[in-house]
């Protein structure tokens, strides 16, 4: 099977997720947002960017979007809080499927064995695909099916 090369992939994390570490270790593990973009640049190829970004404002998240839809980049989302509510970002994030680049939502935890309000996404209905409670294991899974389907 040959598959195409992936020049860049967006790894895109949304609010609290910069506090990744010393944030609630026993949900989200003990490593950072640097520990995981390290295990994605040793998981890619050299040819391909990690473009890893955090922000806690949604139209921060939301203008990352737009640009992976006018730079046809594949995207892999945390929308962390934002999953639970923001038709801004779903609608954003259903740019990038509409333009026919995958965008994979994922989160470190399963938020389905979590509280109520974490049982529903917004986002989820225009995603590519979800992934969900593997650890940073999640983004690595969601790395692999963009390069490799
Ligand atoms: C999360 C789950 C969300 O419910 C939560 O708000 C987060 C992180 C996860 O990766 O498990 O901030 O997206």
């Amino acid at each position: 099977m040959t598959s195409n090369p992936v020049p860049r992939i967006l790894v895109l994390n949304g609010p609290n997720l910069g506090r990744l570490g010393s944030r609630e270790p026993e949900v989200y593990g003990s490593g950072n947002l640097e520990d995981l973009e390290a295990l994605l640049v040793a998981f890619v190829p050299e040819t391909t960017q990690i473009d890893l970004r955090q922000t806690n404002e949604e139209a921060e998240l939301i203008g990352w979007l737009h640009e992976a839809v006018d730079t046809a980049t594949p995207v892999v989302l945390n929308p962390a809080a934002f999953t639970h509510y923001s038709y801004g970002l779903r609608d954003a994030a259903a740019l990038v499927t509409k333009a026919g680049l995958p965008l994979i939502e994922v989160h470190i935890s399963n938020p389905h064995t979590r509280e109520e309000f974490r049982h529903d996404s917004v986002i989820s209905g225009v995603a590519t695909g979800v992934i969900a409670g593997f650890g940073f294991g999640s983004y690595r899974l969601a790395v692999d099916h963009i390069l490799h389907g």
